[in-house]
């Protein structure tokens, strides 16, 4: 029992697809989710908490650098620190990979989200304006594995 990260392969596209859905509004399908996962640059974690799927993240390893594609907890498990729980698993995998830093992309206007990562030491690197279809602003965030 507890909280554990599970790295999941292609064939756990439709369990991914399921969380992702109860994530995020614009949800992915699973044939989306098999189709990333057919690289293999890119990794899957399903964060489970008591035998239930609580959240989701998606990796890309690239050239020691690793980028996080998409991360959600579903909304009935927010503000109970799994966001938190998430990216702690995710700095292991990165690290296990030999990665030096973590790159994501968010909103401005996502609160939730730019709180979590300012608080769990990334660093604003990069703004795209304009980026998103609500015309928000994206940022680039960092967070060195060296330091
Ligand atoms: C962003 C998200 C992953 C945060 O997950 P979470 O499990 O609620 O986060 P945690 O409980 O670990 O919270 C971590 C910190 O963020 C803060 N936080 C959480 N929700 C917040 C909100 N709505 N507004 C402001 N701060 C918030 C918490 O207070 C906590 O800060 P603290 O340590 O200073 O107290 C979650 O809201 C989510 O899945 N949102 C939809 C998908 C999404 O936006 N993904 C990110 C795309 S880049």
């Amino acid at each position: 029992m507890g909280v554990r990260a599970k790295i999941v392969g292609p064939e756990q596209a439709e369990r991914l697809a399921k969380i992702h859905a109860r994530c995020f509004e614009a949800s992915w399908s699973i044939k989306e989710f098999a189709k990333l996962l057919e690289n293999p640059a890119v990794q899957a974690i399903v964060l489970v908490e008591d035998d239930r799927d609580t959240g989701l993240a998606l990796l890309q390893n690239l050239a020691g650098e690793t980028e996080i594609l998409t991360f959600g907890i579903i909304r009935a498990r927010r503000g109970n620190g799994m966001g938190y729980r998430l990216l702690q698993a995710i700095c292991d995998l990165a690290r296990a990979g030999s990665s030096r830093s973590i790159f994501l992309e968010v909103s401005k206007n996502n609160q939730a989200a730019t709180h979590l990562y300012a608080g769990f030491g990334f660093e604003q690197v990069g703004v795209r304006q304009d980026y998103y279809a609500d015309g928000s602003d994206a940022i680039i965030c960092r967070l060195s594995l060296l330091d």
